[in-house]
């Protein structure tokens, strides 16, 4: 019934679904999983565990893929994780002897789920099994107690964004980088899937994107941008004897017709009458001699400033429209990996009146050393606000200077000693209008 009434709402004249008419894979909240599934989950992690990290179906090739090929840039990250997670789900549930049907997600975007999944924590189960959910180290889960703050995993921000870019940068710093971060350990390298926590992290991320075309007023894939479209991703797939196959963008953005796996409850989508695009408003402001800022533990204030010059070709850019806003900051890596904990980003008025801003969570830094992975894995990070926060963030600039304060969120988090700070420089503020399209993503006239 829900697949005939999304092959209606949709039309998906040109998407059949898959020929073999498989049963969905059905992604759960790991809070539903019955016995018998959580069973499954348990035996399938530990029968890939138990391979050979050069079967491309082991545990640790997975997590390698990882390592070695994820995608974080703004635009690709979320079909790039689409597809990784896709690939992985045919291999966990075929190893699960018939008792799982399909990846479980953590529910932490509803307020009354932010704590740590009660089967990932103990060391064992059962008779003193161990549990192939356990994984060490995750340096700040230290009791089951353990919960990420809500103020970071609550999609609502990210939600606000009407274009997809927004919706997709938003996303990535909050929940999606915070979460890493909160965790820590090895959920904060690119080695973070070798951890079971992250494939239900990843699953709750993909779901959200689900939920956010789900949301209507012009929210929908950026399907205009041909390049984005064709972009080609190569996985391993189980079905196929494990060899390399290909997926570009467009074969991964329905579901269920294209890739035959659905979340519980159905999630149900307005076909976009419109769509928003993401336009520089003018180029990168710089500000002005930006300093080397030991991000740890400790609390930061810092006073930003631009240009005279730069100020006025802001303010004349922003009178021009009235269309919502996306700021993204700019920001160098100068040494290390990660942040130890993560970090609230306020705008600080001349009362000294605090006004949360964002979270910024960096982690999965590449050596700044090695020219391999420049690119998406270079050392800028891009720090997206959502359309709320970038309006304040402008007011808080409209007279050239701004005072910022990174505040670091301890909730949860247990200090490490000698961990070095993550040192970095606010370079820039990009300032992108989010204007209306039609399906060619031309700008239609307001
Ligand atoms: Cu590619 Cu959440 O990481």
């Amino acid at each position: 019934m829900f697949v005939v009434l999304v092959a209606l709402v949709f039309g998906f004249a040109d998407s059949p679904a898959p020929s073999n008419a498989a049963v969905p894979m059905l992604r759960k909240n790991i809070k539903s999983l019955n016995s018998t599934e959580l069973q499954g989950l348990r035996d399938a992690v530990a029968a890939m565990k138990a391979l050979p990290a050069s079967d491309p179906c082991s545990w640790t090739f997975q997590a390698n893929i990882h390592n070695t090929q994820c995608n974080h840039s703004v635009p690709y990250w979320l079909p790039w994780h689409r597809m990784y997670l896709y690939y992985f789900e045919r291999i966990l549930v075929s190893k699960s002897g018939g008792k799982l049907k399909g990846l479980p997600y953590w529910g932490y975007d509803n307020s009354a789920e932010t704590t740590f999944p009660t089967s990932f924590y103990p060391t064992t189960y059962g008779a003193s099994i161990p549990n192939p959910l356990y994984h060490t180290p995750r340096t700040n889960v230290t009791s089951p107690a353990f919960s990420l703050n809500f103020a970071s995993t609550d999609p609502g921000p990210a939600n606000s964004n009407l274009s997809f870019s927004g919706f997709s940068g938003s996303l990535q710093g909050a929940p999606h980088n915070y979460v890493h971060v909160a965790i820590n350990g090895t959920m904060v390298t690119f080695q973070s899937p070798l951890d079971p926590i992250f494939w239900t992290h990843h699953c709750v991320i993909d779901r959200l994107w689900e939920k956010w075309l789900a949301l209507g007023g012009g929210r929908a894939n950026p399907t205009f941008d041909t390049a984005w479209m064709n972009q080609t991703f190569s996985f391993h797939d189980i079905d196929a004897g494990c060899k390399l196959v290909s997926k570009r963008v467009q074969d991964v953005l329905n579901p269920l017709a294209q890739l035959n796996y659905q979340y519980v409850e159905p999630i149900i989508f307005i076909p976009p009458q419109k769509w928003w695009r993401w336009f520089e408003l003018l180029p990168p402001i710089k500000f002005r001699i930006p300093k080397d800022l030991p991000f740890g533990y400790v609390p930061i204030p810092l006073p930003v400033e631009i240009d005279p010059q730069d100020l006025k070709n802001l303010l004349t850019a922003l009178s021009r429209t009235r269309n919502p806003i996306n700021t993204v900051l700019r920001f160098h890596v100068l040494s290390g990996r990660s942040l130890p904990a993560p970090i609230d980003v306020f705008g600080v008025n001349l009362l000294g009146l605090r006004t949360k801003l964002a979270t910024l969570a960096v982690f999965g830094i590449r050596s700044q050393l090695s020219g391999a992975h420049v690119g998406e894995h270079s050392n800028t990070y891009e720090l997206t606000l959502a359309p709320g926060a970038s309006r304040r963030f402008l007011d808080f600039i409209r007279n050239g200077k701004a005072n910022l304060a990174f505040v670091p969120d301890m909730k949860g988090i247990r200090i490490q000693p000698n961990l070095q700070p993550l040192i970095m420089r606010l370079e820039s503020v990009s300032v992108m209008e989010n204007a209306p399209v039609d399906k060619t993503g031309k700008r239609l006239a307001q």
